[in-house]
């Protein structure tokens, strides 16, 4: 069973994940400020979601495309006429809602009568340009996808890459959501990792189904319990306006089964609106062939945010030790916000310097933390909350022996090392290599 929304928020709130947007103000509904653990989080969520995605394939590349784009990239990409919701509004207490959201026609909050539904576009409108009666409207992206389809001529070109290709982007995209909610699961301002992968037409049912598996297995990789995942697709009537077919990754978050991430098929509905609308052949000569054809698309398109979310909810855990409750994140190590928790016994002078040491030899491997405030015990505590696999201990025996604890955060084993050699240790740790609680020092604590 997942954990209650309110425990991860708090959580978030207490330790630094995140913060309401603009709190000394009352804060900015749906919007969050990431702190120093979150940042840390989402930069890790994003980096996997890289490494795996571009790093380690040789049919991917990046790009980084403009959050402001050509008005007229939003009416070929068919977003001004079809990216809406159906909107109702309460006659009585005016709170509006996704038409969708409402089941017998009454106001859920007031039980008032409700208006008739109306199309609710939720692209973000601003002016660009210095003189406001000169300047022509645009839109904030509602998803990063436009900017690589209007690259694709420049990347092919650019990449002496042949099809399948794919081009990845990670970034800001603005939605003005009728209801967000739900913490940052839903908000208007968010962050998408995603893939657009060109194939030629035939192959794409084969590519969809494997970009399925590929994305559900990588939650899993990333420590995501698997009876927590599943696989759904769209039904017919909730395709978008550009699929031809969808599976949705779902989470079983605290709310119910939701939405992580969409792989869509989405035909080859947007190059041939962009060679439309922009009069440029945007088709591929497939020079084995000898054919020349407009690429069929498939997107896995996950949100930074909602990963995250899932990533926190499936990692806390809440555990009776020593007649103590410990909460405790287990993070993915690659994932936690903190790699390694330096901590000297104590502020003691002659403590001081080495931890200091250590602290320095292994920043440079490795996100530390050197915390020598308030009692071991509640330090190892507060590690556990923010997911930190390595606690380090420097203590009086370390000045003799040059020895230190290392204390690892799921099994609670402790083990001592020389501190020579000790980021080789930890990485080796990192690595998988296993805990070994056997030898001597090898201890088991709270
Ligand atoms: N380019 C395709 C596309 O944007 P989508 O299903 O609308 O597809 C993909 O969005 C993913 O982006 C979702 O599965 C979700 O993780 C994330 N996402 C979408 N809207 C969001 C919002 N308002 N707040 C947070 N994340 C959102």
């Amino acid at each position: 069973m997942p954990v209650d929304m309110d425990k991860i928020v708090s959580l978030c709130k207490r330790r630094g994940f995140v913060f309401q947007s603009s709190e000394i103000y009352g804060g900015l509904g749906s919007c969050w400020d990431y702190g120093p653990m979150g940042v840390e989080l989402k930069r890790n969520v994003k980096d996997a979601w890289w490494k795996a995605i571009v790093q380690e394939r040789n049919d991917v590349v990046g790009i980084d495309t403009s959050i402001m784009m050509h008005p007229r990239v939003w009416e070929a990409s068919g977003h001004v006429d079809s990216f809406t919701d159906p909107l109702v509004e309460c006659k009585a207490c005016h709170f509006r809602w996704r038409a969708t959201e409402v089941s017998d026609q009454r106001c859920p909050k007031c039980g008032g009568e409700l208006t008739e539904p109306r199309m609710f576009n939720l692209m973000f409108k601003t002016l660009m340009g210095p003189v406001e009666e000169e300047a022509s409207t645009i839109y904030l992206r509602p998803e990063t996808a436009q900017g690589i389809f209007v690259n694709f001529e420049n990347v092919v070109s650019t990449s002496r890459k042949k099809l399948p290709l794919g081009i990845a982007q990670i970034g800001k995209s603005f939605r003005n959501e009728i209801t967000p909610g739900n913490f940052v699961f839903r908000t208007r301002e968010f962050e998408h990792m995603e893939l657009e992968y060109f194939v030629k037409q035939g192959t794409d049912e084969q590519w969809l189904d494997y970009w399925v598996k590929e994305r559900f297995d990588w939650y899993i990789e990333l420590g995501i319990k698997k009876e927590n995942l599943r696989l759904r697709q769209h039904g017919r009537n909730e395709l978008a306006h550009y699929a031809k077919d969808c599976y949705d990754v779902e989470y079983l978050f605290p709310m119910g089964w939701s939405e992580l991430e969409g792989i869509a098929n989405r035909g080859d509905y947007d190059l041939s609106q962009h060679a439309k609308h922009s009069g440029r052949d945007l088709s591929y000569y497939d020079a084995e062939s000898g054919e020349r054809y407009v690429p069929y698309v498939i997107e896995p398109s996950a949100g930074v945010d909602r990963s995250f979310l899932a990533f926190l909810i499936d990692a806390y855990d809440e555990e009776e030790i020593g007649g103590e409750t410990r909460t405790v994140l287990h993070l993915h190590p690659s994932l936690a916000p903190v790699t390694v928790a330096v901590l000297p016994l104590s502020r003691n002078e002659r403590l001081t310097p080495l931890a200091k040491e250590v602290h320095k030899q292994l920043c440079q491997s490795f996100m530390t933390y050197y915390d020598d405030s308030q009692s071991i015990g509640r330090r190892y505590r507060r590690q556990d909350e923010t997911g930190t696999p390595f606690c380090v201990t420097i203590d009086f025996q370390s000045l003799e022996d040059n020895q230190v604890t290392i204390r690892e955060r799921d099994s609670l084993a402790q083990i001592r090392v020389p501190i020579e050699g000790l980021a080789e240790i930890l990485q080796a740790k990192l690595g998988g290599e296993a805990f070994d609680t056997s030898p001597l020092w090898a201890t088991r604590q709270p």
